[in-house]
């Protein structure tokens, strides 16, 4: 029984209301269905009559009182009351039953669905010659969330990562990197790279001519000039070898690994020829650019006709039309790229590209360090690595020590450590700043993600303990309230997915999972479960292990085997 099989009832009993004439005609607007706060007003609520009072020409309890009554009880419906205009619905013991039956046969499929679309996910997309940044940490987290939950409602997911592998910046890098190093490229560090890039700005105050040379270089690199080509394929190299140690410590592989440079050439040519032919685009000042009314102007091409991140950025949309037609587009990008995104998908309506198809900024705020509490290795940029390390670090005080051999503890304090910040992350919304703080990142009892492992593992070594091999009959009449709270709690996990999915907001699976887990942990504290053996709790126990396990896939986070 779902939000939607409520909405259909209420919906059916107004239209006979309508047949039989004691409403007049209407188009029923959509019904809200919600959960009520109270457990004593049932299990959901619908407050339609207070929308329909200035049509109906009745008072809401009236209202209420005449849908009610026309709503017949079922086996999964126990009781329909109305009650200050609002319609409460009870659901019965057999439908909890046959879910939590659901739950233990479905197991990890447990709030799956079916679906015949895709979603193409632009996410991570760090810079190529540049640090790993905590940016696109938050957008490697959220998006690989937002691809696994996608695709557990049945979507076909393609994951793209947008290297930011091109553009003039990397004229500036080339120049500097022959002025001041010696051929031996593929050696330098990332750490060096970043380097050469802020001394370029530097020297480059004295001596604006070293502008035009960049310009050049760049130049050269999109005409594909030999040298200028294998040095960008060293700095490459190097980035990506650096990242993938970020995303194996993660545990994230993305599909694809398409960056910025591998859309150049004629197919962005022919972009700019159906811009200036569509009369989208003009010049300005030598430049092309896009105008909009209600939009700043977006640079296609510069003066010097270089390629802009705008164009290809065009490409890499039509690239993903042709190959992938998806239904959907997310993606997430930090929201100081909201402008530029804007005015992406306006080009790209303009151009006509989009007929049905979303496009959606999934847009991140920012990282705040709690003061002090995070030393970089040096100076302002912090590095994402030491952040991932020290995490783990710091899980490794936090786990039983003396149980574990240390193989094992390195293992767990990996899972934890990540896990914890992944959870960070997930936890609140995406759009809002986080704080970096590490006592609440790996807090065993607060909302974090170490809490939620640890949840698991104890339901896990409560099933392991039980003698019990299968659970047979489970009664579901006169639970306690601790029992009572996760039954009606573990049933609404689909519709949370589907939530978080609408919203493109893992965390309303975190605040569920949270909710989920205290509930558990409350009732284990005050339930014996295995003194004396009772079925019907383990039942609990298991429910509560299943689909919290399936909370932290969608996550992407890992369970330890102990803690
Ligand atoms: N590399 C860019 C940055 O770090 C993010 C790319 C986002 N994706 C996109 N299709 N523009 O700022």
């Amino acid at each position: 029984m779902t939000k939607e099989n409520i909405a259909k009832l209420v919906k059916k009993a107004i239209k006979e209301l309508q047949q039989e004439k004691v409403f007049p005609e209407f188009a029923v607007p959509e019904i809200l269905v919600e959960h009520p706060e109270k457990q004593s007003n049932g299990d959901y609520s619908v407050n339609v009559a207070f929308k329909l009072a200035k049509t109906v020409k009745k008072n809401p309890p009236e209202i209420a009182e005449a849908i009610s009554t026309r709503i017949k009880t079922s086996k999964t419906v126990k009781k329909i009351e109305a009650v200050s205009g609002f319609i409460n619905f009870y659901l019965s013991e057999l439908f909890f039953q046959q879910e939590l039956n659901l739950i233990l046969q479905q197991k990890d499929k447990y709030g799956s669905q079916q679906s015949k679309k895709t979603a193409v996910i632009d996410y991570s997309a760090p810079n190529i010659a540049k640090p790993f940044g905590i940016g696109h940490l938050r957008s490697t987290i959220i998006g690989q969330a937002l691809y696994n939950i996608y695709q557990f409602l049945g979507w076909k997911c393609i994951g793209d990562n947008h290297l930011g592998d091109w553009g003039t910046q990397f004229g500036k890098l080339i120049y500097q990197i022959k002025k001041k190093t010696k051929k031996d490229w593929p050696k330098l560090t990332i750490d060096e790279l970043e380097k050469l890039y802020v001394e370029f700005h530097q020297e480059a105050e004295n001596c604006p001519e070293m502008e035009e040379e960049a310009r050049n270089y760049f130049k050269k690199l999109e005409r594909g000039d030999k040298e200028a080509k294998a040095i960008w394929q060293a700095c490459v190299d190097t980035s990506l070898k650096e990242f993938d140690r970020i995303y194996k410590l993660l545990g994230i592989k993305i599909d694809y690994v398409l960056g910025e440079s591998f859309y150049g050439g004629e197919p962005m040519q022919k972009i700019v020829a159906e811009l200036a032919k569509k009369k989208i685009s003009s010049q300005s000042q030598g430049a092309t650019v896009i105008m909009d009314n209600s939009l700043p102007p977006a640079m296609v091409l510069k003066s010097d006709k270089a390629t802009t991140y705008f164009l290809r950025d065009l490409a890499t949309i039509k690239y993903r039309l042709k190959t992938w037609q998806p239904d959907l587009f997310i993606y997430e990008v930090g929201v100081d790229q909201s402008l530029h995104l804007k005015q992406l998908f306006s080009a790209v309506k303009r151009l006509g590209w989009i007929k049905k198809q979303e496009l959606i900024h999934v847009a991140h705020g920012l990282v705040r360090w709690e003061h002090g509490k995070f030393s970089t290795r040096k100076g302002q940029t912090i590095h994402l690595e030491d952040v991932l390390q020290e995490a783990v670090a710091r899980a490794e005080k936090i786990i039983k020590t003396a149980e574990f051999s240390e193989k094992e503890k390195k293992e767990i304090a990996k899972t934890v450590g990540i896990g914890a910040i992944k959870y960070n992350d997930l936890s609140q919304h995406h759009s809002r700043d986080i704080v970096f703080s590490w006592d609440k990142i790996l807090s065993m009892d607060g909302n974090s993600g170490p809490y939620l492992q640890y949840t698991v593992v104890r339901c896990q070594s409560v099933a392991k303990k039980a003698k019990i091999k299968s659970l047979g009959e489970i009664s579901f009449v006169d639970l306690n309230e601790f029992e009572e709270n996760i039954l009606k709690t573990v049933y609404k996990f689909p519709e949370v997915v589907q939530t978080a999915a609408d919203n493109f907001s893992p965390n309303l699976i975190c605040n569920f999972a949270y909710d989920l887990a205290q509930k558990y942990n409350l009732f284990y504290n005050q339930c014996p479960i295995l003194s004396p053996e009772n079925n019907t709790r383990l039942a609990l126990n298991a429910v509560v292990e299943q689909v919290l396990k399936n909370c932290l896939k969608l996550l992407g986070i890992s369970i330890p085997k102990r803690m």
